[in-house]
């Protein structure tokens, strides 16, 4: 068999070694099956590591093999396949995968024929709910992470051929609407005729919260404007859309800011389908009362913590929201996979929600993929959660003007405005601001806390996205600057042209590179995207040290070409498209100059 697409060579290895060790060990039940990508270039370049596993069940049931005669056994019936060049047993039976240059050639130069293509998956219709402020209260850095995150997110699986819906689940439908409408009908009592000029909602919202906690009789009515709301009375409602109206406009702001596409679907969409799971689970006899409130209890009765369902003035919850919005989402919108970006705080909400779902037989484990992509709290420098000065929370507008006045600053003290146009320049400002700030919160590991800070995130070393973009940018311009016979002839140059794989860092470059199936494997399971951010980053170093060891373009002393290395030129290629798709991923916009 000849393999020239580039696949995920883990997977690959995981079959054609779990294939030879059930025929090596036919009396084993799941047997174990580990590759790893060796750490030391002696090693090879992946490990099988079952040996010791395998020895050691086998001693179990009485029977002594030594681990390396188990290595041994498994090379022998390891069939032959054309991304292994040959193994090796070292040390205590470890197997050593050499791979096939041959492989890295195809695979690399398929990558300039066709493009950048995903390894393969079943394709599933996968909603994304990410972003998900709440209206009127202010859209803070945590909705800005899961903004980034959920984003991301969405282009991996678009790239992976999923059929992707994003979803953004607005909280519309709150309590805080009762005083926001009470409020709103005070201060401009003529709105169902003309629209009220509400220009910061923040202030509005902490104005009515201030009435609110102080006046008795304006909160009574503050309920019962939630009650008159939730029944369709058409002031309200239309009050209710005044408002959220306004918040809409701010986010999108935002949104397109940062050219995130996201569409609206906040929790007042399920208002009928939440009467609709009340009644479903009452008559499925899951809910209980408990001091006045029905809650329902997940899978295993008394144990985690249980929803409340209905509150005990009759009103519906969060919870309910996100128990009609799931069966909404799997039986009506037929999702195979449903995602849910949300903070780490979040995260018990979620397993008492997904309990339920499964309890009531809406989720369905054999069917359906459920994640919630938690995320750590954003930390600002000094450690302390993230503030202004004065202490309030940090508007997102703010926040990435900051980040443009930065970015122009970096820019100036590395004399760019010298050199683009102001056009070109501002191009470059934005790539950087947006870039930067998407990039930092990606290459972090989600799970942790993370800090928040534009000195480090501007850095030009490091695994910064400002290093990256310019790398991106000078391996772009490679093949630009080969002349008119190298790049009026591209496409047959890649017919006629192996990737060169003689040079130790060419090779090296290539097996890099072969990393990409792997890596776009792994996230699609565990939605961790700093491993792309490390990958990214292993690539731009891994192309530096090929980039000054290989001659691409040779230049006599006046500058002129004397001669194109067209193979090399190729692998610089090959580099920018692979980068250039992760970068896709990643929210990044290289310019052509920066
Ligand atoms: N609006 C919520 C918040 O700001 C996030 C909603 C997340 N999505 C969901 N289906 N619960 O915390």
């Amino acid at each position: 068999s000849n393999i020239t697409e580039m696949v995920s060579i883990t997977d690959h290895l995981l079959e054609l070694f779990g294939a030879a060790i059930r025929a090596s060990f036919p009396n084993l039940t799941d047997p174990p099956v580990i590759i790893t990508p060796s750490t030391n270039a002696k090693f090879g370049d992946y490990q099988c590591n079952s040996a010791l596993p395998i020895a050691q069940v086998l001693k179990n049931q009485g029977e002594k093999v030594s681990p390396r005669d188990i290595g041994v056994k498994i090379t022998t019936n390891l069939a032959a396949s054309p991304l292994v060049e040959k193994t090796e047993v070292a040390g205590p039976g470890f197997v050593n995968v050499f791979l096939e240059k041959k492989y890295g050639v195809n695979a690399i130069s398929s990558v300039l024929k066709n493009g950048v293509k995903p390894p393969k998956f079943k394709k599933s219709r996968v909603i994304v709910d990410f972003s998900s402020p709440n209206i009127a209260k202010e859209m803070h850095v945590g909705h800005l992470r899961s903004t980034i995150i959920g984003d991301s997110i969405c282009r991996l699986l678009e790239f992976l051929g999923h059929d992707v819906v994003r979803l953004n689940h607005v909280g519309d439908w709150g309590t805080q609407f009762g005083m926001l409408i009470a409020h709103l009908e005070d201060r401009f009592p003529n709105f169902t005729k003309e629209s009220p000029p509400i220009g910061d909602l923040q202030a509005f919202y902490k104005e009515s919260k201030k009435r609110f906690d102080e006046d008795e009789v304006f909160k009574k009515r503050a309920y019962s404007c939630v009650v008159k709301l939730q029944s369709g009375d058409p002031d309200s409602t239309k009050a209710w859309q005044l408002i959220c109206d306004v918040s809409r406009k701010e986010f999108q702001k935002i949104y397109d800011r940062l050219d995130i596409k996201i569409t609206e679907r906040g929790e007042s969409f399920y208002q009928s389908r939440m009467v609709d799971i009340v009644k479903e689970l009452t008559s499925k006899n899951m809910l209980e009362e408990d001091e006045g409130r029905k809650i329902m209890w997940g899978e295993q009765h008394g144990q985690g913590i249980p929803l409340t369902i209905i509150k005990s003035d009759g009103g519906f919850t969060y919870d309910t929201s996100d128990m009609a919005a799931i069966k909404n989402r799997l039986a009506e919108e037929k999702a195979d996979w449903v995602v849910y970006v949300t903070d780490a705080g979040q995260a018990t909400h979620f397993k008492s929600i997904f309990s339920c779902a499964k309890r009531a037989g809406i989720l369905d484990p054999t069917k359906h993929r459920i994640d919630h992509v938690g995320f750590g709290v954003v930390l600002g420098e000094d450690g302390k959660k993230f503030k202004t000065r004065s202490g309030d929370t940090v508007k997102l507008v703010d926040l990435l003007d900051e980040g443009l006045k930065r970015s122009l600053d970096k820019l100036k003290e590395k004399e760019r405005d010298k050199v683009l146009t102001p056009d070109e320049l501002k191009k470059a400002q934005e790539s950087v601001a947006y870039g930067c700030i998407k990039y930092a919160d990606l290459s972090h590991n989600r799970n942790n806390e993370y800090i928040f800070s534009f000195d480090k995130m501007l850095e030009d070393r490091g695994n910064t996205a400002v290093y990256l973009l310019y790398a991106y940018t000078r391996i772009k311009s490679i093949a630009r600057n080969c002349g008119k016979d190298f790049t009026a002839n591209i496409k047959k140059i890649i017919q006629e042209t192996p990737i060169p794989v003689e040079h130790e860092k060419e090779w090296k470059l290539v097996k890099v590179l072969l990393k990409f199936p792997d890596v776009i494997t792994k996230i699609s399971k565990d939605l961790c995207l700093h491993h792309l951010c490390e990958f990214v980053y292993d690539v731009s170093t891994t192309f530096t040290e090929f980039y000054d060891s290989c001659y691409c373009i040779e230049k006599n002393p006046q500058g002129e070409i004397i001669k194109v290395n067209n193979g090399r030129v190729l692998l610089c290629e090959a580099t920018a498209a692979i980068l250039g798709e992760c970068f896709d991923i990643l929210g990044l916009k290289p310019v052509s100059k920066i």
